[in-house]
């Protein structure tokens, strides 16, 4: 697993909520009609789409293995109907938790050696008729340098104020934000697929014929392709993160087919966890 959250738990949470804007719009945006019974999030962090599925969902199961990031999800987003676990998110599975009719992950899975196992556990735990919506960043090399990050810091700042896509306050935050070390160190851990070997590894548990990924852009929703029971995986390019204007789309994934049958080797014991509170 790449690094920790724990001692940049409160510098994630403001962070998202500069930039997470257009990911919730997007959440909602391929959320089924009229939601369902039971939705996870897995890798929930500080609870801002556990927060937004509980609006659609009758019970909504948040994990992460971060105690930080988990605290701040129940002080900022702690909902009746949001339960938050301290976990990890492999050891939810369809065996022990059941299934649900929503699985949603956002920029968590590439914490993970075992991305194959955890995707076909992701797929068994979909319910039949349920969704699956999986976001992840992807990058050109797995090791993304410092200074590519610095880069980007600033010249999004340049857009920002350029193109007044935010307050000057806010996009002076966001430089500040972006260009912490604590961050950086946080952010030259990560370990990134490229956007062949995201459609590659993705593809093959949901459907072997995703071949690739809208850039996050779109405005047209008449191009969707999104219908009930299909599995929007979305790649974000590092790149378009930080630089998403509010209430545009943050990612149109090209939708695969929903889960097939339970894959039997996910099949494996039951794991402990922790009820935060
Ligand atoms: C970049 S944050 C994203 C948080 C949230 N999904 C969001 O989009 O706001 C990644 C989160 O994944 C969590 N995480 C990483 N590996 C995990 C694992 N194996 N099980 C559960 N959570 C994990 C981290 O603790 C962190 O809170």
């Amino acid at each position: 697993m790449t690094g920790s959250f724990d001692q940049i738990a409160v510098h994630f949470d403001r962070f998202a909520e500069l930039v997470g804007g257009p990911l919730d719009e997007y959440l909602a945006s391929v959320l089924p009609d009229g939601g369902g019974e039971r939705a996870v999030d897995l890798g929930c962090g500080t609870g801002r789409h556990a927060a937004l599925l509980a609006a659609h969902y009758r019970q909504v199961l948040g994990v992460d293995v971060s105690v930080p990031m988990l605290q701040l999800a129940m002080a900022r987003r702690g909902l009746a109907n949001v339960t938050y676990q301290q976990r990890d998110l492999r050891q939810v599975r369809a065996d022990t938790d059941g299934t649900f009719d929503l699985v949603v992950s956002a920029y968590a899975l590439h914490h993970l050696e075992d991305l194959d196992q955890a995707l076909w556990r992701i797929r068994e735990l979909t319910a039949p008729g349920g969704r699956v919506v999986l976001i992840d960043n992807v990058a050109p090399t797995p090791a993304v340098p410092r200074r590519w990050f610095l880069g980007e810091a600033v010249r999004t700042l340049g857009s920002d104020l350029l193109r007044r896509r935010r307050p000057p306050t806010e996009a002076w935050e966001l430089l500040r934000l972006n260009t912490d070390p604590a961050w950086l160190d946080h952010l030259t851990t990560d370990r990134f697929l490229n956007p062949t070997q995201f459609t590659q590894q993705y593809g093959q548990v949901f459907d072997a014929s995703v071949t690739g990924f809208h850039p996050p852009n779109t405005d047209d929703d008449a191009q969707d392709p999104c219908h009930a029971g299909q599995t929007p995986v979305v790649a974000v390019p590092l790149t378009d993160q930080g630089r998403l204007a509010r209430g545009r789309g943050a990612g149109r994934g090209r939708c695969a087919a929903r889960p097939g049958p339970a894959d039997p080797t996910c099949r494996t014991g039951e794991a402990p966890h922790r009820q935060v509170r």
